[in-house]
C-alpha cells in the first residue's frame, strides 16, 4: 500500500525478513507478540466499507457507549499467514473467513466489508507484518479480523458506526501440552450456545461464557471442555475453541452445523480431504455415549490446526482413545499441510499467494 510505502519502504523487501526479527521462533505458542501495522476500515450504519488504511499497531479509541462495549456487538475471524521453503507468502482460504463474517454481521445487524475488501486487507496486514511470519514449519502469523459496532448507543439498537480492524500476532502450537493428544472434559452444567442463538457465527459473544467452564476444567488438569446440546444434554457440540469430529471404522462424523455449531474453515477443509481420501463422512447429530465409543476422536481448528484427542472425561467416567502415529487425524493433517506447503496439488485453490 502506498501509505505503508510512506511509513517505512524498506519492509516492502522481502530480504532479509528473518534478521529483521529477533526473536526465538523455535518456543511460539499462541500468545499475543504485537506486531508493526493493523489494518482499519469504518462505515456509518446503512452505508458500506470504502476505503481503509494501514497504521502502526497500537491501542484504539472507543466511545464509552460504543455498541461493541455495552451490547457485545461483534465479530471476529482468524486466519493464518505462511511462508514457504521458497520465501512465498501464502494465505489459506481467506474468502471463507470473509463470507463467515458477512453471514454474522447479517444476524448481528452489522454492515459488511465485501469478500474482496476483507481478502484485501488480510492480504495488506500480513504483507504490512511479514517480517513476522515464521519460518516454514516454526508457526504462522494468526491474523484476527474484528467487526464492531463503534457508534456510540445507550438504548439497545445497533450502533450507528462500525469499524473492522485487523491486527496479527506469530503463533505457534495453540495447547499448552504441545502436540500432545488432548484432554478433554465433557460438561454438563454449562453450555456454549443454544438453538436460535448466536452459536453458528463468530460472535465475541460465545466466547466469555465459556471461560468459567474452561478454567474449571483447567484446574484439573484438563486441556478443554466439550458442550453438549443444551436442549437434551444428549448430543455432542463443540469445544471451546475447535470443532470435533469422531472416527469409527472407516467413518468419519463430527455434529452438523445446524446453528449451534460454528463452521470452521479447516472443519469444512477436513471433511472434502477426507471425502477425497475414500472416507465416509457424516455430519448430523452424536450423541455423546458414540463419541464414548469412538475409535479415534480430533478437534479441528484455525489456531488449534488438527489435533487428536487422548482421553475423555464424562460424569467420572474416562474413556481412552487410539494415538500413536498412524491416526487418521494424522493422514489427514498431512495432506492438510501438504497442500499447504505445495507438496500436495492444491486442486481446489485454497492456497492463496501474496
Ligand atoms: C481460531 O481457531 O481461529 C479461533 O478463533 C479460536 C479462538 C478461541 C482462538
Amino acid at each position: 500500500s502506498s501509505l505503508l510505502q510512506a511509513i517505512e519502504p524498506s519492509t516492502d523487501s522481502s530480504a532479509n525478513d528473518d534478521e529483521k526479527t529477533a526473536i526465538d521462533w523455535n518456543n511460539l505458542g499462541f500468545g499475543l507478540m504485537p506486531t508493526d501495522y493493523m489494518y482499519t476500515m469504518k462505515c456509518f450504519k446503512d452505508e458500506n466499507f470504502t476505503q481503509g488504511q494501514l497504521s502502526r499497531y497500537g491501542n484504539i479509541e472507543l466511545s464509552p457507549s460504543a455498541g461493541v462495549l455495552n451490547y457485545g456487538q461483534g465479530l471476529f475471524e482468524g486466519t493464518k499467514a505462511y511462508r514457504r521453503g521458497n520465501g512465498h507468502l501464502f494465505l489459506f482460504r481467506p474468502d471463507q473467513n470473509a463470507i463467515r463474517m458477512q453471514n454474522g454481521a447479517e444476524r448481528m445487524c452489522m454492515p459488511s466489508p465485501s469478500i474482496e475488501q476483507f481478502v484485501d486487507a488480510v492480504k495488506q496486514t500480513a504483507l504490512a507484518n511479514r517480517r513476522w511470519i515464521p519460518p516454514p514449519g516454526k508457526g504462522s502469523l494468526y491474523i484476527r479480523p474484528l467487526l464492531m459496532g463503534s457508534g456510540p448507543i445507550l438504548g439497545l439498537a445497533p450502533a450507528s458506526e462500525y469499524t473492522f480492524l485487523i491486527y496479527a500476532s506469530p503463533v505457534g502450537i495453540y495447547f499448552k501440552e504441545g502436540l500432545a493428544p488432548l484432554n478433554l472434559y465433557i460438561e454438563d452444567e454449562f453450555h456454549r450456545a443454544s438453538c436460535g442463538g448466536a452459536g453458528g457465527i463468530k460472535s465475541i459473544t460465545n466466547y466469555a461464557p465459556v471461560l468459567k467452564a474452561l478454567r474449571r476444567a483447567k484446574e484439573r488438569g484438563f486441556s478443554d471442555v466439550l458442550y453438549l446440546d443444551s436442549v437434551n444434554k444428549t448430543n455432542i457440540e463443540e469445544v471451546s475453541s475447535c470443532n470435533i469430529f469422531l472416527v469409527k471404522d472407516n467413518v468419519l462424523s463430527t455434529p452438523a452445523t445446524n446453528g449451534t455449531i460454528l463452521k470452521g474453515v479447516t472443519r469444512i477443509s477436513i471433511i472434502d480431504i477426507a471425502r477425497d481420501l475414500g472416507y465416509q463422512v457424516e455430519e448430523r447429530s452424536i450423541p455423546v455415549e458414540e463419541l464414548l465409543s469412538a475409535d479415534e476422536v480430533f478437534c479441528t481448528g484455525t489456531a488449534v490446526g488438527v489435533v487428536p484427542v487422548g482421553r475423555i472425561t464424562y460424569e467420572g467416567r474416562r474413556v481412552e482413545y487410539r494415538t500413536g502415529s498412524r491416526l487418521v487425524s494424522q493422514e489427514l493433517y498431512s495432506t492438510l499441510v501438504g497442500i499447504q506447503t505445495g507438496l500436495i496439488e492444491d486442486k481446489r485453490g485454497w492456497v492463496v499467494e501474496i
